[in-house]
This record gives C-alpha cells, sequence and structure tokens, in this order.
C-alpha cells in the first residue's frame, strides 16, 4: 500500500469515530432548540429564577474622535461596544460535542439587554449590530456593536484652544429592575486598548478614560455605567494663525508710534491692523459657541487687542486734527495764534537787522552787488524755506500733541503689558 492511501485510510476513520458524536454545529443548535425561532427565547429574560438579576457587562472602546462641534455641543466618535451577559438556558458540556467551544448564534433568535447611551443623539443607521453573538458552553454571550456615535457633551471653551473636554457616556438600561451594569475590563486596559486602535484623532488627543458605576437610591443594583472620556486639543494651529498673529498686531501698533505724523501714513496703517483684527474676529465668531456665560479667553484676548488698536486709532485721529488745527491757524492768523505770529515777526525782524547796520563807505559798487545778492537769496528762502521754519517752530497745538502723544504712548505701552501678562497667567499658564 502507497504511504498516499495510507494516509487516505487513516483521515476516513478519523471522520468516521467523530461522526459517531455529535461534531456539527447543528447538532449543538439542535440540542439548544434554537434551530427555530422561539418566542419565549427571545422575549424572555434568560434566568432560572426571575430574582436574579442580569448582569451586563459593557466595554467601550473609542477608536476614532471624528468631530467635536463646539457650537452644537456635540462629539462624533466612533465606538466599539462589547457586551457581555449569561443565558442560564444556554449550556452544554464540551466534550458531548468534540469540544466545540464557542457557537455563534444569529442576534435575533436571543434575548438581547436594551442597553442604550444617554447622550446619543446620531441619526439612525449609524449603529452596526454583529449579526452573530458568540457563546460559550456555560452560557456566555458576547455581542459586538460597532457605532458612529454623536453624543451631547458639555464643552466648555473657555480656556479654548488649551482646553480639556471630559465627556460621559451614561449606558442605561430600561429596563433597571433587573439588569445590573458593570464593566468588563478595568479602565487602564480600556485606555491602552483605545490607544492601540485608535485611528483618527483629529485635532484631539485621548488623554484618559474613566469608569463610573452609578446607582440610585431606589434600585438594588448599580443601573448606570458612565464612561468618562477625556481629551484635549493640539492647540499649535490655533496658536500659529491667532495668537501670533494677533500678538504681532499689537507690536505693529506699538511700532507704528515712530511712523512720522506727516502725510497721514500712520493713521492709515492703524486702520489696516484694526481691520486685520476684524478678520480674525469674524473667523473666531464661526468657531465659538454662543452658549457661554463666560467669555472664552481667546474672545477677550482679541476684543482686548481691537479695543487697544482701536483706542490708538482715535488718538492717531486725535494727533492729525491737532496738526490739522496748527496748519489752519498758521494759514488765517486767528486771535489765538498770535503768539506765534508775533514768534515769526521777532524772526523776519532779527534777519532784517544786519541790511540796516554801517556799511563801509569805500566799496560802493561791492556794496550794492553784495545787497544784490542777499534780497536775491532772501527771497529765495522766503519761497522755499518757508515750511521749514514753521517746522522748526511747532505751533501750540502741535505742541499740545507731541505731549499728549508721549503719554498716551506710555500709558498705551503699560496698558499692553499688562493685558498680555494678565492673558498669559489667567490662560495660556493653565496648561503648563
Ligand atoms: C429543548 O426542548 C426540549 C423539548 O421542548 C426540552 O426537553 C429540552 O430540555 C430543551 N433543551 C434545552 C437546552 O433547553
Ligand atoms: C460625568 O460623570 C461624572 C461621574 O458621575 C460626574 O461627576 C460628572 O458631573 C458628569 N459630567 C456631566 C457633564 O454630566
Amino acid at each position: 500500500m502507497s504511504p498516499l492511501s495510507t494516509l487516505a485510510l487513516l483521515a476516513l476513520t478519523g471522520v468516521c469515530s467523530c461522526q459517531t458524536s455529535d461534531c456539527s454545529y447543528l447538532d449543538l443548535l439542535t440540542y439548544l432548540n434554537l434551530t427555530t425561532t422561539n418566542g419565549a427565547a427571545v422575549n424572555m429574560r434568560p434566568v432560572k429564577n426571575w430574582t436574579t438579576p442580569t448582569l451586563v457587562q459593557v466595554d467601550m472602546v473609542p477608536f476614532g474622535i471624528l468631530q467635536v462641534d463646539e457650537k452644537t455641543q456635540t462629539f462624533t466618535s466612533h465606538i466599539w461596544i462589547n457586551m457581555h451577559w449569561t443565558n442560564e438556558f444556554l449550556t452544554w458540556n464540551a466534550s458531548d460535542f468534540c469540544g466545540i467551544d464557542t457557537l455563534m448564534v444569529p442576534r435575533s433568535s436571543l434575548w438581547i439587554p436594551d442597553v442604550f447611551i444617554v447622550e446619543d443623539v446620531s441619526d439612525s443607521g449609524t449603529i452596526q449590530h454583529s449579526p452573530l453573538v458568540s457563546l460559550s458552553p456555560e452560557g456566555s454571550l458576547l455581542a459586538i456593536t460597532r457605532q458612529r456615535l454623536t453624543a451631547t457633551c458639555l464643552l466648555v471653551v473657555t480656556l479654548f484652544p488649551f482646553d480639556q473636554q471630559r465627556c460621559n457616556f451614561t449606558f442605561s438600561s430600561m429596563n433597571k429592575a433587573s439588569i445590573m451594569l458593570g464593566p468588563i475590563n478595568n479602565e487602564t486596559a480600556l485606555t491602552r486598548t483605545s490607544e492601540e486602535f485608535m485611528v483618527t484623532q483629529g485635532e484631539w488627543e485621548l488623554d484618559k478614560m474613566e469608569i463610573f458605576e452609578y446607582r440610585n437610591n431606589i434600585s438594588r443594583y448599580p443601573d448606570k455605567l458612565i464612561y468618562t472620556v477625556t481629551i484635549s486639543r493640539r492647540p499649535l494651529l490655533y496658536v500659529v494663525i491667532f495668537i501670533l498673529p494677533l500678538l504681532f498686531f499689537v507690536w505693529l501698533d506699538v511700532a507704528s508710534f515712530f511712523i512720522s505724523e506727516a502725510r497721514g501714513e500712520k493713521l492709515s496703517f492703524k486702520v489696516t491692523v484694526l481691520l486685520s483684527i476684524s478678520v480674525l474676529l469674524l473667523i473666531l465668531k464661526d468657531m465659538m459657541p454662543s452658549t457661554e456665560n463666560h467669555l472664552p479667553m481667546i474672545a477677550i484676548y482679541c476684543v482686548g487687542i481691537f479695543a487697544l488698536v482701536g483706542l490708538s486709532v482715535l488718538e492717531a485721529m486725535l494727533l492729525s486734527f491737532l496738526h490739522d488745527l496748527d496748519g489752519y491757524c498758521k494759514a488765517r492768523s486767528p486771535d489765538n495764534c498770535e503768539e506765534k505770529i508775533q514768534l515769526e515777526e521777532d524772526f523776519y525782524k532779527a534777519e532784517e537787522a544786519p541790511e540796516n547796520g554801517p556799511v563801509p563807505p569805500d566799496r560802493p559798487e561791492g556794496h550794492d552787488l553784495l545787497k544784490l545778492i542777499l534780497k536775491e537769496v532772501k527771497t529765495t528762502r522766503q519761497e522755499v524755506g518757508g515750511p521749514n521754519k514753521d517746522e522748526m517752530r511747532p505751533g501750540r497745538y502741535r505742541r499740545l500733541a507731541d505731549i499728549i502723544d508721549r503719554v498716551f504712548f506710555s500709558l498705551y505701552l503699560l496698558t499692553a503689558v499688562v493685558f498680555l501678562t494678565y492673558m498669559y497667567t489667567a490662560w495660556i499658564s493653565q496648561i503648563i
């Protein structure tokens, strides 16, 4: 006999010996009376004594943080729920069935605990139940569900973008009197599993998961299981697109005090800075919820900087008005400019004085020529050098403007420093 046929014979005898006892899943299903749908098995809680509560253990593993919406206060994630309970009627002796130790049973033919998530506001169709539940010889069942879960969550954005959010997922049952809820794995194992399987987190990072078993005064057993998921935001993007640009704007505004007052450039520069800040404010408005009672720190920061720059625009306007007033005053020579006009007259007298002084009599031609040149120079100076004289001798309003500018600049710098320091201590240092 060839070795091949020996092998075939051996295999055949192996199969034959197996067929003597119940080795197929069908035999086991038949033994458990699960081949036909049995209404009682589907609807009745599977306990032999009705006073025995059914312990339902639930594990929730988030494996994707899809969206956290501050506006609608919802947290969308992709989760995996394992639910474990015992059916006292579905037991068998593994050795009677060739050692079958797991049987996959259609979900529809069994009693399934009605456990739901209280915060769930998902659309229908986001739950994906596994069609089969696995059954082991002691009657313990494990059902697996995947869900795209949108849950309400109170998002506190005061420290945005350095915020940390805690969202509760409360598992509860309508059938409170007879169902006890508990976790399968502990917190650290769950957090580890979740971190291992996390596919997408977006701008968030899973910090930790905590489990609380909650029991109200009336019920005998813990009838609520709360999973608290703590996530924290990765703030870098917001630092780069928001906080640093605003800081730059303040610096630019401080620097703009050194732009010369002439030609109104200072004012238009400051207005441009103000406009840039209002663009950022618009973006911020789209991100922040209007449900907050306390203004988020980032809003205070934006508005504070807006106000600072706004004030400095007003001050620039005042200065430019004072300068204009000075110019106007000079042109029209009204009464309140007397002092200035007096000064100007003195200046001209002083200039004319040497002309009338004694002249050496022995050089008449040279004297005439010199006189002619001096006259020419004087007229040229009056035409060209007129404005220079004005700048050298600023008017009363211009002097006032200079004082205002200096005082305002000092106050502005002080306020900006105090404000930014406050922001730092109350906001950014909270996370460090
Ligand atoms: C299946 O049903 C038969 C007859 O109704 C009953 O005798 C048997 O105990 C049931 N088996 C199980 C495992 O419940
Ligand atoms: C979340 O659950 C914890 C534990 O029971 C509780 O202390 C906390 O107030 C809950 N948070 C919210 C927002 O309900």
